[in-house]
């Protein structure tokens, strides 16, 4: 059996015939930057997610940035603004800091995410906090009630989040005062190139927010601030529009295999995550941990699984955050040594979900 870590061509396949209906749309309209179309996507993700504004951008890192941006432009964050985040997620959560102008603190994981055990130490040096729902699975609830009762405004990374919902039934999206997506075509809702949106229920972020990635325009020839150019193309945003309606059943299939793979993997060297809460989770990858790392995936690969890894080398590692070197996160450490996300996408069949069990039972 041969099974792809991520099928991208078949997962887009079940779109050709609406996005060539829409490609034709957009290429007959002569709109090719904004619109109706964008226009149309933005206030279909913001009733999806639940919020009042979903305001489009040009990928993930840039709707992060500019929230932060924003918020300094309000006055509700301080130049050079120090912002705890957690130390496992992707470059991107930290890059997003250094390009608003402020200082990333990151602090370690308990399991994969943040939790207030993790905030404490910390969060009286902070003047905020940005929480990230790494591999789909959101941030819990009291996290945001210990910061709101610490008085610290907390945004969210929801770059791996679409479509979950909390115990309350808020959407990914809806929990933050300001969340960030990526549109990215592995995510849950992908597009066909780059993409991202960020949502909020408050109308002077938003506000600040759209003329940002806008030049800093608030009418066609005025620029009240120094902003920057990040814009939803409209043929993604039609190719969005075609996605929507599938992400929460697809989310569903996902929520399924990782409900199989948590029953029924059982081996002492194949470490599963130990947070089980999965239902209406986004589930965008589903982790394992496995001492020697390399001999597993060269496993798998023999056995036709493909496998990924979400990620080799944590940020404070990295060569871009050198100045962050001595810094210690054993927690964090661990995850990024050992990760291997297994298959985890709506396009699995039952079959191959036992195969992929079957596997790893015998490695
Ligand atoms: C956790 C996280 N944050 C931010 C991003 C940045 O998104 P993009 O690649 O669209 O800029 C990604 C995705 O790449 C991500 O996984």
């Amino acid at each position: 059996m041969k099974i792809p870590y991520l099928p991208l061509r078949e997962l887009s396949a079940r779109f050709t015939q609406a996005d060539q209906l829409a490609f034709t749309d957009v290429h007959l309209s002569g709109r090719y930057i904004g619109g109706e179309k964008v226009s149309q996507f933005e206030y279909q993700f913001a009733n999806f997610c639940g919020v009042k504004y979903a305001i489009s951008t040009g990928n993930g890192l840039d709707a992060l940035t500019i929230i932060l941006l924003a918020e300094k432009q309000l006055g509700n964050l301080p130049e050079n603004a120090k912002i705890l985040l957690p130390a496992h997620t992707y470059i991107a959560t930290f890059l997003s800091v250094i390009h608003a102008g402020m200082q990333p603190v990151p602090v370690d994981v308990t399991d994969m995410l943040l939790t207030v055990e993790n905030l404490k130490s910390q969060i009286h040096k902070v003047d905020a906090v940005i929480t990230v729902d790494l591999y789909g699975k959101l941030v819990d609830d009291a996290v945001y009630a210990f910061a709101k009762a610490e008085q610290k405004p907390v945004y969210c990374d929801s770059a791996q989040s679409h479509g979950a919902i909390n115990k309350e039934g808020k959407r990914s999206g809806s929990i933050a005062r300001a969340s960030a997506f990526s549109f990215y075509p592995t995510k849950n809702l992908g597009a066909l190139g780059d993409g991202g949106a960020l949502t909020t229920m408050d109308d002077e972020l938003a506000t600040m927010a759209r003329s940002i990635a806008n030049y800093g325009r608030t009418s066609q020839f005025k620029n009240a601030v120094k902003g920057v150019n990040s814009r939803l193309d409209p043929l993604q945003a039609v190719f969005l529009l075609n996605r929507l309606p599938s992400l929460d059943a697809d989310n569903k299939r996902r929520v399924e295999i990782a409900k199989s793979y948590y029953e029924n993997i059982r081996h002492d060297h194949v470490v599963l995550p130990e947070s089980a809460f999965l239902e209406n989770n986004a589930m965008h990858v589903f982790p394992v941990f496995v001492d020697d790392r390399p001999h597993f995936q060269n496993y798998m690969e023999e056995k036709g699984i493909g496998t990924n890894v979400h990620y080799p080398l944590a940020p404070h590692h990295q060569e871009a955050f050198k100045e962050l070197s001595d810094l210690s996160f054993p927690q964090t450490e661990y995850l990024h040594r050992t990760e291997v996300s297994l298959p985890c996408h709506p396009l699995l069949t039952d079959e191959e979900v036992i195969y992929i069990i079957e596997c790893i039972n015998n490695y």
